[in-house]
């Protein structure tokens, strides 16, 4: 295989986007949609990838600060898409350079691998596709034999070439050699006073360099992302291809419609996701995994065979074999659950370590724990961990049986097998296996009476 170079076109703003941020920022997926160029870009090994950037150029570049792979070109004025390829072209060094467009997000690999293997030996390449309406696009001239002759812009057609239907996605594999040369020849005599890159394809033919065309499998592969309408639509058509893929993979899905992976989801055998679920990040699923509807996990790691009941919110959190949580509960960043824990409903677990078989089964606190196996925690408890300053760790060991509505002030230690009584407020050690109670002890007045209302 040749060495390829491929250059993304970003420089563009993205007016109807209506947006203080860059349009190849917004996000698709969770992800820019540059970035989704970029990794697709980055599945062919390029030697050379540069973006070329204009409008918001510190903040895009920002967005992908530290990514030594890239080299940047930067176009101070759109003057249109062949300007912008001339910017990079110092950069580049390989046999062909493959031109995307930082706003066409979801173009796969396969696509062009097939465009990159159509202009190998020199050719000139371009990633046409065949539309009911093309207008809009420019329109790819054939002579009568069906050799490419020149893409003419819809605002530079004739009535006739404006009937044509097969239409330039913009995507081109291009050979690098010749692309300084034919860039410098460039005229912008056109109706949109533009450099356009489109006419490449008529020096090519010119020098007689053989010109190739590909179509992609599906055209939602060659669609941009000019407004937050087609934003929207290819973010549907996305999380639909995911929820095939996933299907497929033997993942129950109650509805494919009704998914939304933002990262990366893996999972073993027999998992099963009810409606309305995100995720985020990298989840990880065992087998045997549930999620009812409308949870959102982010970066979360689930063993085998645990149960997850709607309307919980997960994140940075990872939950051993078996165990089940909510409905309505919350991991936040460090909570760690061993095998068979119970988290029921409206708890909280932040930075705690929960041992197995352990249960917090309703309206509780914990954070900043570390708990032993065996532990029940009941109703209402609090671990208060925060003096308004400092935070202090509560410990809770093995087997402890926390009453009602506690509150934990750590630093604490509940001793193994100890108990402690409900409405306690536990701010000394509880020793293993005694009786602690903390509270006011109940009394009864004899001789008091009831307030009777003063007349005025
Ligand atoms: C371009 C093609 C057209 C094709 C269409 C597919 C040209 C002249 N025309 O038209 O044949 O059918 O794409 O969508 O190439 N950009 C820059 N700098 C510039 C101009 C553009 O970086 O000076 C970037 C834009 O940000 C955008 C991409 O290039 O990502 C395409 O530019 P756009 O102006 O949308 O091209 P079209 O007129 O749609
Ligand atoms: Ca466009």
């Amino acid at each position: 295989m040749s060495a390829v170079n491929v250059v993304i076109l970003a420089a563009g703003q993205g007016k109807r986007m209506y947006s203080k941020c860059p349009k190849v920022l917004h996000r698709l997926a969770g992800k820019p949609l540059l970035g989704h160029v970029l990794d697709t870009a980055r599945q062919l090994d390029p030697s050379r990838l540069v973006v070329v950037y204009g409008h918001g150029g510190d903040q895009v570049q920002a967005a992908f600060a530290g990514q030594e792979d890239l080299g940047w070109a930067h176009q101070a004025q759109q003057l249109g898409t062949g300007h912008a390829l001339q910017q990079a072209v110092s950069q580049l060094e390989g046999d062909v350079t493959l031109m995307l467009y930082g706003d066409v997000p979801l173009t796969r690999r396969s696509t062009l691998r097939a465009l990159l293997d159509a202009s190998h030996g020199g050719a000139l390449g371009i990633l046409t596709d065949v539309l009911e309406d093309a207008s809009g696009y420019g329109r790819i001239v054939r002579d009568a034999a069906g050799n490419v002759l020149r893409i003419v812009e819809q605002k530079d057609c004739t009535q006739d070439e404006a009937a044509i239907r097969e239409m330039n996605t913009g995507i081109l594999a291009l050979p690098t050699a010749r692309l300084a040369g034919w860039l410098a020849e460039l005229k912008n005599d056109n109706a949109q006073g533009e450099y356009y890159a489109t006419d490449l394809i008529a020096l090519a033919a010119r020098d007689g360099v053989r010109i190739a065309t590909v179509h992609p499998d599906h055209h939602w592969e060659a669609e941009g992302i000019n407004n937050k309408l087609q934003l929207a639509t290819l973010e549907r058509i996305h999380q639909g291809e995911v929820a095939r893929a996933l299907l497929t993979a033997g993942v129950g899905l109650a509805d494919p419609a009704r998914i939304d992976v933002r990262g990366t989801l893996k999972h073993g055998q027999d998992c099963l996701i009810d409606v309305n679920c995100v995720f985020e990040g990298e989840v990880v699923l065992g087998n045997d995994v549930e999620i009812g509807a409308n949870c959102v996990l982010k970066n979360v790691k689930i063993a085998d065979g645990v149960v997850i009941h709607p309307y919980c919110h997960l994140e940075d959190a990872e939950i051993g074999a078996n165990s089940l949580i909510g409905p309505y509960a919350r991991l936040r960043p460090g909570a760690e659950l061993a095998a068979d824990v119970h988290i029921g409903n409206f708890v909280e677990v932040k930075k705690s370590t929960i041992g197995s078989g352990s249960k917090v089964n309703h309206l509780s606190y914990i954070g900043d724990t570390s708990m032993g196996a065996g532990v029940n925690v009941g109703a209402g408890t609090i671990t208060a961990n925060y003096d308004g300053v400092n935070k202090f760790r509560t410990t809770i060991e093995d087997g402890a049986r926390i009453g009602s509505n506690n509150v934990l002030v750590a630093p604490v230690t509940i001793g193994a097998e100890a108990t402690t009584g409900a409405g306690s407020v536990i701010g000394k050690d509880a020793p293993a296996g005694k009786l602690t109670v903390a509270r006011a002890r109940q009394v009864t007045l004899d001789g008091w009476q009831r307030p009777v209302k003063i007349k005025k």
